[in-house]
């Protein structure tokens, strides 16, 4: 059974004392969640944010790695790192990232390996544009992103990584997709996932849902089949509006 996870990504918001302050603040409120609790951090945050969420059901995550090991990459994060201030998640392959930052399947890839070389749950992000939804390639698109996202991977590892599919349009606009559309596109990523692995891995792995999630729409989202949680931008950042979805 896939438990929901409701996780917050807090993009290039909050420092570390703030950080640290909203963790304090959010532990209380959650303790008792229904669902699993994560917080995506930026990077100069996460030594304040584990050491915040000792000892509580909240789960800390970075939002990006490099996927070498060290080395000549100035400005560069590696997963050792992370692992080695108690970091557990990294999220990879956010629309952002590959907008702004030029990454692409392949980096998406190499890093997807790279984490769980280092013990780190990879949460690998997908999702369409506007344009895209337009010329009905939504389902073409995300098949080739999650197929190139895990390729290489055994069974094993591939059961150890999270999906998300933010559709671009979604995020930060304030217009969530349907619980139908965002559905039906989780259960094609199912779909595929069991097309590369088999039935029974694809339906043990988890596939969140990402784009203007707000306290309102969480439950309504997180009850349908092949949902199993959100990731959460804009809404991360309000204590009592991210408690309330951990326990939608
Ligand atoms: P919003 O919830 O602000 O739309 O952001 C979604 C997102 O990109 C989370 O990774």
């Amino acid at each position: 059974m896939r438990k929901i996870l409701a996780a917050g990504n807090w993009k290039m918001n909050n420092t570390p004392s703030q950080a640290e302050a909203m963790i304090n603040e959010l532990k209380a409120k959650v303790k008792d969640a229904k669902n699993d609790v994560l917080i995506f951090t930026p990077f100069v945050c996460l030594p304040a944010a584990v050491k915040a969420a000792e000892g509580s059901n909240i789960k800390i995550g970075a939002q990006n790695m490099h996927f070498e090991d060290k080395g000549a990459f100035t400005g560069e994060i590696s997963a050792q790192m992370l692992k080695e201030i108690g970091v557990e998640y990294v999220l990879i392959g956010h629309s952002e990232r590959r907008e702004y930052f030029a990454e692409t399947d392949d980096t998406v890839n190499a890093k997807v390996i790279q984490a769980l070389k280092n013990g780190l749950t990879p949460m690998v992000c997908c999702g369409e544009t506007l344009k895209q939804r337009e010329d009905t390639i939504t389902f073409d698109f995300i098949r080739s992103q999650i197929k190139i996202a895990f390729r290489s991977l055994s069974k094993e590892d591939a059961l150890k990584v999270v999906v998300a599919y933010e559709p671009i349009w979604a995020i930060g606009t304030g217009k969530v997709a349907t619980s139908e559309q965002a559905d039906e596109v989780c259960r094609d990523i199912r779909e595929c996932l069991a097309g590369i692995y088999d039935e029974e891995t694809a339906a043990n792995i988890r596939i969140l849902y990402g784009g203007s999630v707000n306290k309102d729409c969480a439950a309504e989202l997180f009850a349908m089949n092949d949902i199993d949680g959100g990731l959460v931008g804009g809404a991360s950042l309000k204590v009592e509006d991210f408690s309330i979805i951990c326990n939608a």
